[in-house]
This record gives structure tokens, sequence and C-alpha cells, in this order.
């Protein structure tokens, strides 16, 4: 029997978070870090091995290798400093945003990593708005920094005016010819000075740490380097943004570090601050009011399903943050969805490629829950009462196939494999209706999601298949007067398809159409997240 106090300290020392980035800014180099730091996987060799290892967190899934894209979102558990980290990974490569999406609905705060010769990118803004949306904590590393990047005010000022942030400088790249060798740390107005002979990034490196007045400073950087560097903290001071912890966990501020996930220079100061800044699970709203993560007993949602994991096995995980209580394997817990009970299986917990039976899971614990088929991303779970979590979007898709099957023979194995990866949330299953019985078409938010789905179903279920791309761009679910909605579809450039559950959708060929079929109807609605499914 666990005391209440107990679970309160254990919930505390929760950190679940993710890494928001554009591709190729240095996401998998500070993952690793933590790692390594965190004393979760020792690296040998040089970091240049690195590359052939780099999927090696997240490649359950073969074509990951053979494209070298990370293509699963999934998490890694793991302590580091007496921290419990659940570090959800996000698939950088856009065709995948989805996932990354819906894996930022488990996190409660984020680290945004940008490129120092870039500034905010594409993909960085996308996820940033997610992030905003639900006022996460983000904590903002300007990466790279070993070479000569953009000025950092530059790139402060570029987070401001992009994303629409207060953004303050945590910290501040020192350098000296160019190179840098160390960052001041504006909090407790010290200088970290770096051992540059060390090596390369394989461990943390050595550092002393000066007094902003100390005579050290001046033989290190030499009397102008120090000087400049004086100076630029000077201005700091007197006139830039003030740091402002308080706006930092409302959302509304962002500190920003200056560092190198490579050389490691500038990661520690980042990490101690951010994981003793950074939220422990609070309170989650569950559309009747808030759920407190202590007192309530166990509840959590699934935000992804991840069929075949092991080909062996031919098994299923559902992975799930829990919000409140503790997870204790054996109970009944109540699927929000369906209402039917669900007897809560031994938790699985991630590292790297290997996974292993959790042992104490509480609320901001993020674990995987072999699943014979009950659940579905967007599932709430919940011991003693029946609850729904909101907000695991399922977005219009953007792309849209019709499936047509290699072996007519197989039409069984192809809806069967077809419904699994729907429910993965792979791709959106719908169904045109034909006089010989309804076609399946396959909607998607990236095109890569279709190589995914021809794949997989290949590998996964032996069934071949082509898919043949239909001239639809944008699709909505549709609400209100049938026959009006109906006569939309039949429109030049429109269908009207359903969804697994029986959801009505209509498919346009192009933005515009919609439009124009969103301001003359009058009493169809539309909606670009499926609406909720009623038990
Ligand atoms: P991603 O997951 O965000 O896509 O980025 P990843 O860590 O794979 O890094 C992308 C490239 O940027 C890699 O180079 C990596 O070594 C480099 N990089 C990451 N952090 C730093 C940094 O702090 N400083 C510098 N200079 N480079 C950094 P690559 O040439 O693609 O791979 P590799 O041959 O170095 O492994």
């Amino acid at each position: 029997m666990t005391l209440p106090g107990d679970l309160a300290k254990e919930i505390a020392r929760r950190r679940t978070f993710a890494i928001i980035s554009h591709p190729d800014a240095g996401k998998t180099t500070l993952t690793e870090k933590l790692l390594l730091f965190g004393g979760a996987i020792h690296l040998a060799g040089s970091v240049k091995s690195r590359k052939a290892n780099r999927h090696a967190t997240s490649d359950w899934l073969a074509m990951e290798k053979e494209r070298g894209i990370s293509i699963t979102a999934s998490v890694l558990n793991f302590d580091y400093h007496g921290f419990r980290i659940n570090l959800l990974d996000t698939p950088g490569h856009q065709d995948f945003s989805e996932d990354t999406y819906r894996a930022l609905t488990a996190a409660d705060s984020a680290i945004m990593l940008l490129d120092n010769r870039k500034g905010v990118e594409e993909q960085t803004r996308k996820l940033f708005n997610v992030c905003q949306r639900r006022r996460l904590p983000i904590f903002t590393l300007v990466n790279k920094c070993d070479r000569e990047g953009e000025d950092p005010l530059g790139i402060i000022d570029d987070v401001h005016r992009d994303l629409g942030i207060r953004a303050f400088a945590a910290t501040w790249p020192v350098r000296v010819n160019g190179r840098l060798v160390g960052v001041y740390d504006r909090a407790d107005e010290r200088v970290i000075l770096y051992d540059t002979s060390s090596d390369h990034g394989q461990s943390r490196p050595t550092f002393n740490v000066v007094a902003v007045d100390d005579e050290a400073l001046d033989e290190r950087l030499g009397k102008k380097g120090a000087a400049t560097l004086r100076d630029e903290i000077a201005l700091l001071t007197e006139a830039g943004e003030p740091l402002d912890p308080a706006a930092v966990a409302r959302g509304e501020a962002t500190p920003v570090f200056f560092g190198s996930a490579l050389t490691n220079f500038g990661i520690d100061v980042l990490l101690e601050r951010f994981l003793a800044a950074a939220p422990a699970p609070v309170a989650r709203e569950n559309g009747k009011g808030l759920v407190d993560p202590i007192t309530t007993p166990f509840s959590g949602f699934v935000f992804k399903v991840q069929a075949n994991m092991d080909l062996k096995h031919r098994d299923r995980i559902a992975f799930l943050r829990v919000c409140s209580g503790r997870f204790e394997a054996g109970t009944d817990a109540i699927i929000g969805r369906t209402g039917k009970t669900l007897r809560l299986a031994q938790p699985q917990e991630f590292m790297a490629r290997e996974r292993s039976q959790a042992d104490d899971v509480v609320a901001g614990d993020v674990v995987g829950l072999h699943d014979r088929g009950h659940l579905r991303v967007g599932d709430t779970v919940a011991v003693g009462e029946v609850m729904e979590y909101p907000g695991v979007p399922r977005f219009s898709p953007e792309h849209f196939s019709q499936v047509r099957l290699g072996e007519p023979m197989k039409r069984k194995q192809l809806d069967r494999g077809l419904q699994h990866l729907a429910e993965e949330g792979t791709i959106l299953l719908l169904y045109a209706p034909s006089i010989t019985g309804p076609v399946p078409i396959v909607g998607a938010v990236g095109r890569l999601q279709f190589d995914v789905l021809t794949d997989r179903l290949e590998r996964e279920y032996s069934v071949s298949i082509r898919l043949e791309p239909l001239p639809y761009h944008c699709a909505r679910w549709v609400t209100g007067s049938a026959p009006e909605a109906n006569e939309i579809a039949a429109l030049h450039g429109r269908r009207m398809v359903e969804d697994v559950d029986g959801h009505p959708m209509i498919l346009f060929d192009n933005e515009w159409a919609l439009q124009r079929s969103m301001s003359q109807s009058t009493d169809v609605e539309f909606h670009d997240v499926q609406p909720k499914t009623r038990r």
C-alpha cells in the first residue's frame, strides 16, 4: 500500500517533455547527450559512429532504417539526476507531423531547439504553435554555437518576432577568436569556461566557473575578449529582457540558452535549469473539470497505438500518458469511449530498442500497454469513473488514394491490415459507397505515410496493394443536414465518403472549393477534427 505522500513525491520528480525542432537542428544529438549524461547509455567510439546508430532509439520499423528517417513517435523513460524523465520522441519528418502533434498532447513542457545559423524554421514554428495552444512552458536552446552563426540578440529577436513569445537570454555565448569557450549564466552571474582540449562530446566537459570581474577571465579570454564580454553582459543587464521565470511557467516567455549539443558546451546549464523549472505533472482538464494528479485515482489517455512492434509476437502497444494516480496492474479500469472494462496489464517502459516491465508508474509517466484491440488513439482509461480527456487531435488528411488489391482473394487480410493501421492513426481509412460494396480510400497528412502503409501491409499482413492517387486535397467531417451535405458532395470535384466510425466526410479537390461550400451552406457544419464518437 502506498502512502499519499510517497505518491506526491514520486509525481513531483516526473518530467515529461518533448524536444521540438526543425530536422537537422540537433535533436538526435541532444537526446543522446541526455541519455549519456543520465547514464542510460554508454557511447563508445567516436562521434562519427553516431550516424550509423542515430536511429537506434526509435527504429522499430524497418523502413525507418532503410530511409534514415524517424517515423514513429516513441518515448524514452530514464532517470536523470533524481528526476524521472519521460522523453517523448517526436518524428522530425514533416509527413509524420500528426504523430508529433499527438505526442505533444502527452508532454508537460518542451525544449525548442534552433540552429544558430537558421533561427526559427518552418517545422519549429508549427510545433511551437501546438505547444503554445496548451500554454506549455518552452525552453529554447540555440544549438551549434561551436560554429559561428547569427548574432545572439538577432536570434532572440527572431524568436520574439516570428513566434510572438517574449524571449530573454538565460545564457550568453562566450567566444575567443570566434571559438565557443563557455557561456555566461545570467541567473547566477557566473561564467562557465570549458576545457576546449577535452574529448569531442563523448563525455561531460570539464569546466571552471569564474565571476564576471575575476581576473581569470582576462587570462582566459585576453584583455580585449574579457572587456567585450563584460560590455555584452552590461548591455544585457541594462537593455535586455529581464529573466522572468513566472512568465516561462505560464508559457508567456521562453528563456534562451546558447550551446552545442555536439561538444556539450552550455548543455549542462540548460538541463539543470530546465529540469528544475519545468513543471511536474499538473491537473488536467477532462471536460468536466480539473483532474488532480495526486488525489484522483489512476487515469490516463492513449496518444499512440503501434501494431506489430515485434513481428514475432504480433503485438500491439498502446502508449498511455498517465494523468493521475498510480498504475496498478490487475486493476479494472473503464475505457471512456466505450464504457467497457479493461483489466490493466503490466505496463512496459522503453529505453532505446529495449523494453522492460515498468515498476512504479504514476501520473506523468508514459508507458506502453499490450492491447488486444480494445484501445484507440484518444481513448481515456480511468479507475472508478468514466472519464474522457479531450485533445488528442486527428487531422484532416491532404492526400487521398484508392486502395487496389493485388490479389482479390486477400480481401480479408487487407481489411484487417487496413483496420489495424488505421487504428494506429497511420492513415485515415475511409469508404466510398459503390454498387460492388464499399471501396477503401486512404487519406494521409503526408505522402510518406502511404509508403509506410504499402510497406507494412506487405511486410506484416502479406498483402500487396497499389495506391491510385485521387484528385482531392482536403476533407472535412460534416454534421447537420444530411440532404444538404449530399447536395454539396454531388458538386464537381467533391465526393462523399465515410470514416471507419461511420462519420460522413466530404473530399474536396481544392481549398477554394471547400471554402465556397463552407460559406454557402446553411445547415451543414464542417469540422477539421473528427467529431466525437457517441457511445
Ligand atoms: P536532428 O535529429 O534534429 O535531425 O539532428 P541531428 O542530431 O541528427 O544533427 C544533424 C546534424 O547536425 C548532424 O550532422 C550533427 O552532427 C550536427 N549537429 C548536431 N548538434 C550540433 C552542434 O552542436 N554543433 C555542430 N557543429 N553540429 C551539430 P551530420 O553531418 O548530418 O551527421 P554526423 O556525421 O555529424 O553524424
